[in-house]
């Protein structure tokens, strides 16, 4: 029997909306404990990222810049790990970093002079502003979420009324490349394209996913 229909025939009906009025908590809750007891098939070691100099920032990032609308104030980078594509926007927007590490244990790719870091897995963002003049940005974080993950993450960006994004993440069809797979040692989803985002390519191997919209 599902848990939701086990719920359902065992828990009292008041019970049963209370739940359902708190079912972003309640979803978290479940996931949390379901991951104590089924570790996650994701077993890459980020540690690199978080170090200052690993690599220079990826050039989609640099080269649209100049195309992001005007009334976007704030560049928000998840699995922002040293910063080094938040440099790109440093000094320009109010920077917003994502990640699942500690603080004490990044080196910040530069001194930024706005930036406010929000640790937590995409999977659990609660962001209490609008997101409507943030551009979302990410490069190789968004594969760590699986389908479902990454439909509900998509949808929470659009509920917050974000409207501007530049992702480079694998698809399907390159996921393999640089020994990312569903399947192997290291382990990435492909990007499933949700939003409906335009694809150009910067890098030959890596999709960068692009919408950047004005006010209507
Ligand atoms: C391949 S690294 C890319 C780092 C960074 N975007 C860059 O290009 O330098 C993946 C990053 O995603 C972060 N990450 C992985 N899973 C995450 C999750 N569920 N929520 C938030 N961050 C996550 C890791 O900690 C790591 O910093």
């Amino acid at each position: 029997m599902k848990v939701k229909n086990f719920l359902k025939s065992r828990l009292p009906k008041e019970l049963q909306n209370r739940l359902r009025e708190n079912r972003r908590f309640v979803r978290n809750l479940a996931r949390s404990v379901k991951a104590f007891f089924k570790p996650s098939r994701i077993n890459e070691d980020w540690s690199r990222w978080y170090k200052k100099d690993f690599l220079g920032p990826e050039r989609c990032f640099g080269e649209l810049k100049t195309s992001i609308p005007s009334h976007v104030k704030n560049v928000i980078d998840f699995g922002c790990a040293a910063g080094r594509n938040l440099s790109a926007f440093n000094g320009e927007y109010n920077l917003y970093g994502v990640d699942i590490v500690d603080k004490a244990n990044i080196e910040w790719r530069m001194q930024f002079q706005s930036l406010t870091y929000i640790q937590s897995p995409l999977q659990d963002l609660a962001i209490e502003e609008p997101l409507d003049d943030f551009l979302c940005i990410s490069h190789g974080c968004i594969m760590y979420l699986n389908k479902n993950q990454q439909r509900e993450f998509m949808q929470y960006l659009v509920d917050k009324g974000c409207r501007n994004f530049i992702f480079q993440e694998y698809d399907r069809r390159t996921l393999h490349l640089n020994a990312y797979s569903e399947k192997g040692p290291k382990v990435g989803y492909p990007f499933e394209n949700f939003l409906n985002l335009r694809k150009q390519w910067f890098r030959e191997d890596l999709p960068t996913w692009i919408r950047l919209e004005g006010r209507p």
